[in-house]
């Protein structure tokens, strides 16, 4: 045998080491690929989640509430406008947009153009920190194991909030930010409440009118806070709607999440759940920062939810 071919000399590697090489390897590459699907595939798999929620008074005709948050728009994003374009064909009888939509200062046309078809339906509105200030490339996850809530705003670019909202009132959305209002929406009286982004400190509840035969009363709000969902079930909110979570954008297989971005557990952080008996809607939402574009077992989403007595 020669010097080279025996275990342990010099120029060969042990077994044990080629195993563990050749492991490494594999996990390098499956993460890689893990990647390379979350940033192609997964953030561009867009789905449309359904409920159903009894919760209006008995002889009430169905009421559609299409919920969408967290579009984080940056110029030629085509996925999602298709994407959104399509739901038009839904026929909501009311939009909601919880906020976070834009990623970049110049993306208000393309949000624009975006929503164009559903800017036609009647609508209501909350900001997320996302539709004051722009994302900073650094650091992109960091919101996996620190609080964000209080990152220097100063040094971020600051979006086209102002625009963006006339615009949404342009249309005819109803701003609900810090405002409680009162809609009619196919034949419904609806009390609506909702505060500007929670995870910015900017929330202050103004409570509901409390209009005489209102069908449901409906919380909105960005970030599905603790204080700010126990505040709406103590003003006797019927449903809230809330985004921000983005479903925790990075979950492990199966879709569980690891973080929220704000104090609501994690297993929580998307879908329907319920907080001080009351129904709450947590959208994963439909977008992610432009610094941070992937999704990993958490598909973004829109959501149609239909009211029935
Ligand atoms: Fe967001």
């Amino acid at each position: 045998m020669a010097a080279a071919d025996r275990p342990g000399t010099p120029g060969r590697v042990p077994g044990p080491l080629r195993a563990a090489a050749a492991l490494a390897g594999a996990g390098l590459a499956a993460g890689a690929g893990l990647g390379a699907w979350g940033v192609v595939v997964e953030r561009r798999r867009f789905q449309l989640r359904t409920e159903h929620l009894r919760l209006l008074p008995p002889g009430s005709a169905p009421l559609r509430i299409l919920h969408l948050s967290d579009l984080h728009v940056w110029p030629g994003q085509r996925a999602v406008r298709e994407f959104v374009h399509s739901l038009a064909a839904l026929r909501p009888d009311l939009v909601v947009d919880t906020g976070d939509n834009l990623s970049h200062p110049e993306a208000l046309p393309a949000l624009l153009e975006i929503l164009e078809p559903l800017l036609a339906f009647r609508g209501a509105y909350v900001p997320g920190s996302n539709c004051y200030f722009g994302p900073r490339p650094k650091n992109p996850f960091r919101y996996l194991w620190r609080d964000t809530s209080g990152e220097g705003r100063d040094e971020a670019p600051r979006l086209p909030t102002g625009a963006m909202h006339a615009a949404f009132d342009a249309a005819g959305w109803t701003p609900l930010i810090n405002r409680a209002a009162r809609l009619e929406v196919a034949g419904h009286v609806l009390d609506l409440s909702g505060v500007d982004d929670p995870h910015l400190g900017y929330d202050r509840h103004p409570g509901f009118l409390d209009t005489p035969g209102a069908a449901l009363r409906l919380g909105v709000a960005h970030a599905p806070y603790l204080r700010t969902l126990d505040r709406f079930a103590a003003d006797g909110a019927d449903l809230v709607l809330a985004g921000h979570t983005h479903g925790g954008q990075v979950c492990l297989p199966g879709g569980r999440a690891l973080v929220s971005n704000c104090d609501l557990e994690p297993r929580r952080c998307k879908g329907l759940i319920t907080q001080g008996g009351v129904p709450v809607n947590v959208s994963a939402g439909l977008g992610t920062s432009r610094f941070a574009p992937i999704r990993l077992f958490c598909p973004p989403e829109a959501v149609l939810l239909t009211l029935t007595d």
